[in-house]
Formats: structure tokens, sequence, C-alpha cells
């Protein structure tokens, strides 16, 4: 095993940020939405508009770091050992069989995780900007005392964001259990605050073994 430091300390204040964001939004907009009570409506709609705007300037910041580093090609989905790994964490984890994939700084995301980010990079978080800015900006007649405009036309603006809030929701409690499937229970999380991770040293093999026909070491 070595040492090896695989998040830098934008990525982890950025991955923290992010977290710390999108649960207060979560929790703000499913109060907005009816589903909680804790802030009250009003506090809650404030709140929910000042965290979306720091997410929005955090998003930039994010943008500008990914295209910077070149880190954005992390992200970019891959067939190659999608079925293993997926494979894996249906039957492998539970026999005790190692990752299918190998983590190297270079390489830090395996292919279910590749895919996965990249739709909430370019799909599900996309769909929550712009469908909140919508609602943000939108012209209620009300306010604008214009009466005759079909206030119909926020019901898709807000079926779509509160669809994305679900799929974040669902996100967030995988994540917390493909959080302690690591090496360890706890070295993906300490990765995650130190930047460094234990990992196994040597040249990366091309292709892993399919899960299902490695040898089941724990019986
Ligand atoms: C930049 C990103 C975002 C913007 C600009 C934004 C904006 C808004 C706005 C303006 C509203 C309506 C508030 C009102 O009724 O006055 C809203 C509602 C809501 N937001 Fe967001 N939001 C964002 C991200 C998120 C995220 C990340 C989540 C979940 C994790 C979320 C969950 C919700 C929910 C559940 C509602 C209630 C929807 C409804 O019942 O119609 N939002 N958002």
């Amino acid at each position: 095993m070595k040492k090896e430091y695989v998040y830098r300390a934008f990525e982890r204040f950025w991955h923290w940020t992010q977290a710390a964001l999108i649960i207060f939004l979560g929790v703000t907009g499913f109060e907005i939405h009816g589903s909680i009570r804790f802030f009250g409506f009003d506090q809650a709609v404030r709140y929910h508009n000042f965290a979306a705007i720091s997410f929005l300037v955090l998003i930039v910041f994010a943008i500008f770091w990914h295209f910077t580093t070149g880190e954005w090609r992390q992200y970019v989905p891959t067939w190659e050992n999608l079925r293993a790994q997926a494979e894996y964490y249906v039957f492998g984890i539970f026999r005790n069989v190692p990752h299918p994939t190998r983590k190297t700084s270079l390489s830090k995301l395996n292919p279910l995780q590749k895919l996965v980010y990249a739709g909430l990079k370019v799909l599900v978080i996309p769909i929550m900007v712009v469908s909140g800015l919508l609602y943000m900006f939108y012209r209620y007649p009300q306010r604008y005392e214009v009466l005759s405009l079909n206030v119909g036309g926020l019901e898709i603006i807000a079926v779509l964001h509160t669809i994305g809030a679900f799929l974040l929701a669902s996100f967030f409690i995988a994540h917390l259990y493909l959080v302690t499937t690591g090496r360890t229970v706890t070295s993906n999380l300490k990765a995650m605050v130190t930047g460094y991770e234990e990992l196994e040293a040597g040249p990366v093999e091309k292709k892993a073994q399919p899960v299902l026909h490695e040898p089941v070491l724990s019986e």
C-alpha cells in the first residue's frame, strides 16, 4: 500500500460546501414543498434563495477548476468494467471479493461513479439550476399585476424542480452507504477530509476479472 494525495484542497472544499448546500437546499426546498416544517414557509423561501445563489457561485468556481486542472476527464463515462462494478455492489461485496477496479490518483472514480456523477453534473444539477432560476424569476401575475398571465406555466417548472430534488435525495442516501464501501469503512471519508488515501501500489492491470468469477474468499 502507498499513501497518495487523491483529493486536492479546492476539490475537498467544493465537495463539502456542495454537500452542505444541497442538504440545506433540500431541507428548505421540502419545507417550501410542504413535506416538512422547520423554519416556517417565509424563512424557508428566503434561505432557499440565498443558498441557491451561493450554490450558483460555487458551481461557477467548480466548472473553472474542473477545466483548468483537466479533472473533468475523470468523469467521462466508460463501459469498461461497468457491469463488473455493478455486480460487485449487488453480489461481490457481500462475499468479500476484491473491488473489480483499482483506485489511483489518476483514476479515482469507478465506472459506476463516473456514470452517476456525470449524470448529476450534466443533467440533474443543470435541471435544478435552470428550473430554480425560472422559478425564482417567474413573473407572478399578482406581483406585476399582469393578472391575465397563465400561472399554470409554473407547474412544469415546479414538477421538474421537485423531481430533481427527489433524485438528489436518493443519490445522497446511496452515496452515504457507498462511502462506507472503500478499502475500510472510513477510508473514503478520511480521504475526502485529509486528501490522502492508502492505495494499492504497483502498476494497474488493464482489465479486471468479472466479479462473479472471482474466488469467494470468505468461505
Ligand atoms: C441553483 C439552484 C437552485 C435554485 C435557483 C432554486 C430555486 C428555487 C425556488 C425559487 C423555489 C421556489 C420558492 C418559492 O416558492 O418562492 C424552489 C423550490 C424548491 N426547491 Fe429549489 N433551487 C435550487 C436548488 C435546489 C436543490 C439542490 C434542491 C434539493 C436538493 C431544491 C429543492 C427544492 C424544492 C423541493 C422546492 C419546492 C418545489 C415545489 O414544491 O414546487 N432546490 N427552488
